[in-house]
């Protein structure tokens, strides 16, 4: 969508822009925010892509991914909460791309099953199949942008006596939602987004205890009573789980908080991306042009601390490049980038500097560009405040507010505090409820009886 939006900007500039055609495997635009309550394969039988789930609220504050050049403001009318449920996100997403005429440009149902490079001709032929139709058809482009996200293939462990555990054992991204772990002992194994915000989500459901099993460290958050962090599983024996700390626990349901792999099924080796999970995975000149040929691209590669104006400054500077606007240096120049960029990044020892890093990589690419220029240095701090909250408060972080560098907009508080906030649709959101006898309790008032 991204991608797209950068060509549109330029068209609207004066530019002449390319052909372009965009391959979609789902039946709408969206990637993760296209919540499905479907599990491993789609009606198509393809594997479903979203790893997200109903009760899924933004996990970073909104004023951090907010896109330059569409505020919240625009988009939503009024000043919203921070962290909005998934529903509102879409909506904002979508919001900006459905003014415009882009979606002409998308195939949908469309699944890439190959890509091969012709050395000769320098073109890639790109195989896809119509998901409605059954049929397969092949394109020729100069260019093939890779856009298809890396959290949805899931990393998936094997712990010792798994397969005679008679509880249900799940991987994140197979997660839909939390209900069905009320008055269940659960245990989350990982110690990442994943393990913090399903965790909470259980216990947000009524779960009986969360425990949550870390490899290298503990999340280290101030957990209420029946939540708690211990060291690795080392085997289950039924339904009891042995730590390596000697403690045996009962569990009714484990879900596996594990990650995610990048893998790219339709691409050759030499044309895909193989990296763990980090800030700058190798092989890329400026995080998006893939080193060993300079015709493909990835946008989004990276793990993510800035996300959607962090894709747009790549789309715009892809479409640079695409556009001859900007000249990539020799092989060696961009090898030296690389390495530059990746010596800092084995230097970062903290959030902080994490936070810097990719502050300075968003801001490396958008000066490149004519993508707006916005405040990320208060970005990048309100990303430290954020971690800073959680670890104040992991349960209610979610109910600080943020301001727009943006706009200048300071959030609307949301109506409901978000523990007790059950209902996650749009409409529910957007709405203004009366206060209720919960709220005055949580809230540390008398009850009042309204009704
Ligand atoms: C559980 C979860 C929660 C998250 N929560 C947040 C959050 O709160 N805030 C935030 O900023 N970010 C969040 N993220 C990060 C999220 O990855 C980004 O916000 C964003 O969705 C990434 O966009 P993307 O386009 O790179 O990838 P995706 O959103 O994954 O989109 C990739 C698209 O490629 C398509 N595709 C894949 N393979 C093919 C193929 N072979 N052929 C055709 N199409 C294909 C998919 O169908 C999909 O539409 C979350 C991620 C996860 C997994
Ligand atoms: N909006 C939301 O609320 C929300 C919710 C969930 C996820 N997300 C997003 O989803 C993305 C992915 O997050 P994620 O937490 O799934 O993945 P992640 O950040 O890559 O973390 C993976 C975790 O799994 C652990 N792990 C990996 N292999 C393991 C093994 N063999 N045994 C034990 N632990 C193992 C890792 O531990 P080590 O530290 O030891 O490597 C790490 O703690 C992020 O972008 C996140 O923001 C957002």
């Amino acid at each position: 969508m991204a991608q797209l939006r950068a060509f549109e900007s330029a068209q609207k500039k004066g530019h002449e822009i390319p052909e372009i055609v965009c391959y979609e495997k789902q039946d709408d635009w969206g990637g993760q925010w296209n919540f499905t309550w479907r599990n491993g394969t789609d009606k198509y039988g393809e594997p479903v892509h979203s790893s997200m789930y109903r009760n899924l609220w933004s996990n970073g504050p909104k004023e951090g991914l907010e896109f330059a050049e569409y505020s919240f403001d625009e988009h939503f009318g009024r000043p919203i909460s921070s962290y909005p449920p998934r529903e509102a996100l879409w909506d904002y997403i979508d919001g900006r791309v459905r003014k415009s005429d882009v979606k002409k440009y998308v195939k949908f149902a469309h699944a890439v099953r190959w890509v091969d490079f012709d050395e000769t001709t320098s073109t890639f032929t790109v195989h896809v199949q119509n998901l409605r139709s059954g049929e397969t058809e092949s394109e020729e482009f100069d260019h093939v942008i890779v856009a298809s996200g890396h959290f949805t293939f899931p990393n998936v462990p094997d712990f010792q006596g798994m397969d005679t555990f008679p509880g249900q054992i799940i991987h994140a991204h197979e997660f839909r939602g939390a209900e069905s772990l009320a008055d269940k002992d659960v245990l989350l194994i990982g110690a990442s987004y994943s393990a913090e915000d399903i965790g909470t989500q259980a216990y947000k459901m009524g779960a009986r205890t969360v425990t949550f099993s870390y490899r290298s460290a503990p999340m280290g958050y101030d957990w209420p009573e029946g939540m708690e962090e211990q060291p690795l599983v080392e085997k289950f024996d039924g339904a009891t789980a042995h730590f390596s700390n000697g403690l045996k626990r009962k569990f009714d349901a484990v879900v596996l908080c594990t990650g995610y792999i990048h893998h790219y099924p339709f691409l050759p080796s030499d044309l895909a991306l193989n990296s763990p999970n980090n800030l700058y995975p190798d092989n890329l000149y400026r995080g998006v042009v893939w080193e060993k040929n300079n015709q493909m691209f990835y946008l989004g590669a990276q793990d993510q601390w800035f996300t959607f104006n962090m894709f747009d400054a790549q789309a715009w500077y892809v479409r640079d490049l695409i556009l001859g606007e900007r000249e990539l240096p020799a092989k060696e120049e961009q090898r030296k980038n690389i390495d530059a960029w990746l010596e800092r990044f084995d230097t970062l020892r903290n959030v902080d500097e994490q936070v810097d890093f990719q502050a300075d990589y968003v801001r490396d690419l958008i000066q490149e560009t004519d993508y707006p220029m916005f405040d990320l240095d208060t970005v990048a701090e309100i990303f430290k405040r954020w971690v800073g909250t959680k670890r104040e408060d992991i349960l209610n972080y979610r109910d600080v507010t943020y301001t727009s560098v943006i706009t200048g907009t300071k959030a609307a508080q949301h109506h409901t505090p978000w523990m007790l906030e059950l209902d996650d649709s749009l409409e529910r959101y957007l709405s203004t409820p009366e206060p209720d006898e919960v709220r005055d309790i949580f809230e540390g008032r008398e009850p009042v009886k309204r009704r």
